[in-house]
């Protein structure tokens, strides 16, 4: 049996109007109404409260094999969202009930019950589910503690570092028994933050340029561990820096999600002679680990320990804004939409 409270008829939903050459521009999205189907057994409606726009999107709107398929011209767009169960066609999922879910983008969706997950609110705000208790924050642990695992007294170097993950990935290593956390980020506020909030011991402002002396007065002695979001000339400046059986985790390369301004990436035969390891990721491979790591970074969140910053836009209608902000670095942590 349904089980209901007072339901919208229509949702709406952005849509990719076209796929972008370069950067993408508002011209690239479209917001449509759609009426909201009845939902079939094992379904529930949410009311999205937030939705999470991320630096992978850009990715999804190019027609190009990857590691999760493109988004149709014409079709819904999807990402991370978390709301209110507010229709109810499964009893494992109550109405009331605050899940996080795949069918961001959008102010209603109806959903299989079976793919959303829901979250304990007393632990933590709703929207840190999408933020330091979510995907990034997972993103963040998993590179340090597996991928390019952090010993005591390491140095660990962080680009992106004002951002979702890399401002959980400073404090993350400080955590971990890191000697010296080092953050990379544009401009002089974002470098600032780095220092006096998110606990990094220094920082380099990229965009000033000479990224590599700035590293080397930073890490006079190497560095032992990077975590790389940026590519190109941030990984070939840290491949350069590091220490001999230094450790790179390869989360992302948001410098060349535009395919503009593409600049060379690292001379690999420096990782041979140093014998360095440099390992890609994906998050999902760490959704076994999730649970754990909320259960570990909530208690962090309410010690103090894991300090977080979240950029908001407001409205549904703002959602490609805030995506074209998070690829351009108008966001301090983690860029969210609130819809509600
Ligand atoms: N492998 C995985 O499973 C996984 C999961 C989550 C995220 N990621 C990756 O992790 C990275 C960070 O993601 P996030 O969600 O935390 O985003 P974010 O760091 O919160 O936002 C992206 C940031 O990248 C910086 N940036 C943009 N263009 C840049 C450039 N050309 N050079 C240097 N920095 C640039 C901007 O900060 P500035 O103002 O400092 O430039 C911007 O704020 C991305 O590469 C993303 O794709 C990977």
């Amino acid at each position: 049996m349904t089980e209901t409270s007072s339901l919208p008829i229509t949702a709406r939903e952005f849509h990719l109007a076209a796929r972008p050459v370069g950067v993408p521009t508002g011209a690239n999205f479209a917001l449509v109404e759609r009426p909201i189907p009845d939902l079939a057994d094992g379904q529930i409606l949410v009311r999205n409260t937030w939705m999470s726009v991320d630096p992978y999107m850009r990715g999804r709107m190019d027609d190009r094999p990857s590691y999760i398929p493109p988004f149709q011209v014409g079709a819904a767009m999807e990402g991370s969202a978390l709301g209110e169960v507010i229709a109810s066609a499964a009893a494992a999922v109550p109405v009331g009930a605050t899940v996080t879910h795949f069918a961001g983008w959008r102010d209603y969706a109806v959903v299989d019950a079976a793919t959303a997950t829901p979250v304990d609110t007393s632990l933590a705000a709703p929207q840190h589910y999408l933020g330091a208790l979510g995907t990034t924050g997972l993103t963040a642990y998993a590179a340090l503690t597996d991928v390019a695992r952090v010993e005591p007294g390491d140095t660990v170097f962080v680009s992106a570092a004002a951002g979702a993950v890399g401002s959980v990935a400073g404090q993350i290593a400080k955590a971990l028994g890191a000697a010296r956390v080092i953050g990379s980020a544009g401009g002089a506020a974002k470098t600032a933050l780095l220092l006096d909030e998110f606990g990094f011991d220094a920082a380099v402002d990229y965009r000033q340029g000479d990224l590599a002396g700035q590293l080397t007065a930073a890490a006079p002695e190497g560095i032992n561990v990077y975590l790389d979001s940026v590519g190109a000339e941030h990984l070939r400046v840290a491949v350069e820096a590091m220490r001999p059986g230094g450790r790179v985790a390869l989360v992302g390369a948001i410098s060349g999600y535009n395919g503009v301004n593409e600049v060379p990436g690292p001379d690999l035969y420096l990782a041979a002679i140093k014998e360095l390891s440099l390992r890609g990721m994906l998050v999902s491979s760490y959704f076994p680990i999730f649970g754990e790591y909320i259960a570990k970074a909530a208690g962090w969140l309410a010690d103090g320990t894991l300090r977080t910053r979240h950029t908001v836009y407001d409205g549904l209608d703002q959602a490609p804004a805030a995506f074209l902000g998070v690829l351009s670095g108008a966001n301090i942590g983690k860029m969210l939409v609130r819809l509600a």
